[in-house]
């Protein structure tokens, strides 16, 4: 598929998908959301790509919030369209992909920056990425998942005061705070994710969706994760990679997973 806001590469069943939007510091206007949606929806139905890695074009922003020029003279109906159409379409979208999601963080990742980065499995910093949520300083709130993905992943009091004050964090703090797992050099950015992608691509592709629902069972409301584990776990033996797992233990050699 061709897209006009972003740039789509798999090799090495890794997909990776950078929002480019340079001059615009890779704003997420509506075009680019619905192309993103289009993009992790192409990615995940594809059986080469295990793995996707979204990141930003240039080295200024991974992406700096939704476009505000998009939204300024909205009424109260079209805000709280704009919420739901976005999570529903993206945000939620990404965190609850059967394949691994991982945020390269480039740069600013502010507003809906941070909060797609916060929608994915894990990310991984450059060493010039700050990162906050604005939003109250335009006299509105984070709306892309961002006040109950940030309490999440950092806690409640430090979620409260980064959105009150509206600051931005570097990149160590952020590490600090569990944000994100690995701070490195812009250089080495796409190569620490790549790496750590390699190491998920020599895993049970199944397994993993399995781990992604059960772990994602945790912060669903009205759902048992313990149980969703029970589940999954037990799915998994009904599984070709799971006979191929433990056959590979046994025997003494590598798995060579099919990915069924
Ligand atoms: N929406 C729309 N356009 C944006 C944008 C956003 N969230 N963030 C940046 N841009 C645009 C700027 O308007 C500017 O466009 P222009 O060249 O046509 O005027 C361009 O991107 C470059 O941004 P600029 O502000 O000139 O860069 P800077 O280096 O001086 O500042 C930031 C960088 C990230 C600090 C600043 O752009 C900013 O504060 N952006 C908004 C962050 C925000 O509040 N996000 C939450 C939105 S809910």
């Amino acid at each position: 598929m061709n897209y006009n806001n972003i740039l789509y590469n798999t090799e090495n069943n890794i997909t990776t998908i950078t929002i480019n939007r340079p001059k615009k510091l890779n704003a997420l206007n509506q075009e680019t959301i619905k192309e993103l949606h289009e993009a992790f929806k192409e990615a995940n139905a594809d059986k080469n790509t295990k793995v996707i890695i979204i990141t930003g074009s240039g080295e200024k922003a991974f992406v700096a919030g939704a476009d505000i020029s998009e939204f300024a003279d909205f009424s109260i109906e079209e805000g709280t369209d704009l919420a739901a159409s976005g999570q529903h379409l993206l945000f939620d979208f990404v965190e609850n992909l059967s394949t691994p999601v991982i945020a390269a963080v480039n740069g600013f990742a502010l507003g809906g920056g941070l909060e797609l980065a916060m929608a994915c499995h894990f990310r991984v910093a450059s060493d010039n990425a700050k990162m906050g949520l604005p939003e109250v300083s335009l006299g509105v709130i984070p709306g892309y998942g961002g006040t109950q993905r940030l309490p999440q992943l950092i806690g409640k009091g430090r979620a409260m005061e980064l959105i009150m004050t509206a600051s931005m964090i570097d990149a160590n703090q952020a590490l600090g705070f569990g944000l994100v797992n690995h701070v490195t050099t812009q250089d080495e950015l796409l190569p620490l994710c790549e790496k750590i992608a390699g190491k998920i691509l020599r895993n049970s592709s199944v397994a993993i969706t399995s781990a992604i629902k059960a772990i994602n069972a945790n912060f669903k409301d009205g759902i048992n994760g313990f149980q969703t584990e029970i589940t999954e776990f037990g799915n998994c033996f009904g599984t070709d990679d799971f006979y191929e797992g433990t056959t590979a233990f046994l025997e003494k050699r590598k798995a060579d997973f099919p990915g069924e």
